[in-house]
């Protein structure tokens, strides 16, 4: 059978279901371009001089990488003039993004984390870059951050680039999860997973362990009891990993299972946890839900959060189905 490319599997979607607008398909398309040049950056790392700190600081407090800031360059002037877009919100900017006059503005608002996991750039381990697409509120000329103030079941697409051993792109409309692998001679992404499921049990679990001592009760249970292996209430050993990029946990979760927390904790009562809703929290937790999986914030499903601001955090635990729901349930006892 001849491969599927990504723009092949975009023209149909569009045609079988009616369910993907052209200026989608062209904003999926835009985004997985803008993804190749940073995969390209990703790369050639040393040799283009793209590691190390950009000597800056974001909205969330957090020191820049160099490529923190190309990759979020790359994703603007990609997606600026394309036409499919009202405006663009990013981890890395403090405010909306507005279309240049000069283009034309469409109906969709794209927020995304340009490069997450950026503390592993310079140690050459996976990164990759999260993206999440809302429609505009109608009738909007001038879109602020309360027009991106959607939960995360309004959203109408959404994906990651994982930046490893090979170079992958995971989408969803809805109707699944679809894994793309970037063919670097061809420079096209083709499809080679169409129905990515996550297995309902897993005994892999993923938490920054290093925080232990400033988690919430529920969590020192689940963990403890995961812990305690066939010795204690599980009956049986599980094992850890801790890659410290999102996309690299949330991918191994898709491919075979497993359970990834980044809980609310007690280091600054004014985050509930790490992690952004609208970058993180809500295109992962639509992947994974269309995968099989669940993703809550220990007490409500992540995707029915009424956000309050652009920059919010969230706790997050995201994964197979029987672990999410067990701690899920601890934090309701
Ligand atoms: P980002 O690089 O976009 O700031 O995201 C990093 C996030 C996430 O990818 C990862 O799961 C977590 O932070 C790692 O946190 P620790 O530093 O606590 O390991
Ligand atoms: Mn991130
Ligand atoms: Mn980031």
């Amino acid at each position: 059978m001849s491969r599927i490319t990504l723009s092949r599997f975009l023209i149909e979607q569009q045609r079988q279901g009616g369910t993907l607008p052209p200026e989608l398909r062209l904003l999926i398309e835009t985004i997985g371009r803008a993804c190749k040049a940073i995969n390209h950056a990703v790369n050639q790392g040393a040799l283009a001089g793209v590691l190390g700190e950009a000597g800056t600081g974001n909205i969330q407090g957090e020191a820049q990488k160099k490529m923190d800031v190309i990759a979020n360059d790359y994703l603007l002037d990609a997606n600026e003039w394309g036409g499919s877009l009202a405006a663009m919100a990013s981890e890395e900017m403090e405010l909306p993004y507005h279309i240049p006059g000069e283009y034309p503005k469409g109906d969709y608002l794209l927020m995304f984390d340009p490069l997450d996991g950026s503390s592993n750039i310079d140690v050459n381990i996976s990164v990759g870059t999260i993206f999440s697409v809302l429609r505009c509120p109608p009738g909007t000329v001038n879109p602020t951050e309360a027009d991106f103030l959607q939960p995360g079941t309004r959203q109408v697409a959404a994906g990651y680039a994982l930046y490893g051993p090979q170079t992958q792109l995971i989408l969803t409309f809805g109707n699944g999860v679809f894994g793309f692998t970037l063919d670097r001679e061809q420079g096209a992404f083709v499809l080679t997973t169409p129905n990515m499921r996550i297995p309902e049990s897993t005994g892999e679990f993923a938490i920054n362990m290093s925080n232990a001592r400033h988690w919430e009760a529920p969590v020192k249970r689940y963990v403890d009891e995961l812990l305690a292996g066939s010795t204690g209430p599980r009956g049986r050993d599980f094992n850890m990993r801790w890659v410290a990029s999102m996309v690299a946990e949330v991918h191994r979760i898709l491919t075979r299972g497993g359970i990834f927390m980044y809980p609310k904790d007690a280091r600054d009562p004014e985050k509930p946890g790490k992690l952004r809703l609208m970058y993180e929290g809500n295109p992962m937790a639509f992947i994974v839900e269309q995968a099989g999986g669940l993703a809550t914030d220990g007490h409500r499903r992540i995707l029915d959060i009424q956000p309050g601001k652009l920059h919010e955090r969230v706790a997050v635990f995201l994964g197979s189905r029987e672990e999410v729901e067990r701690v899920t349930g601890y934090h309701a006892e």
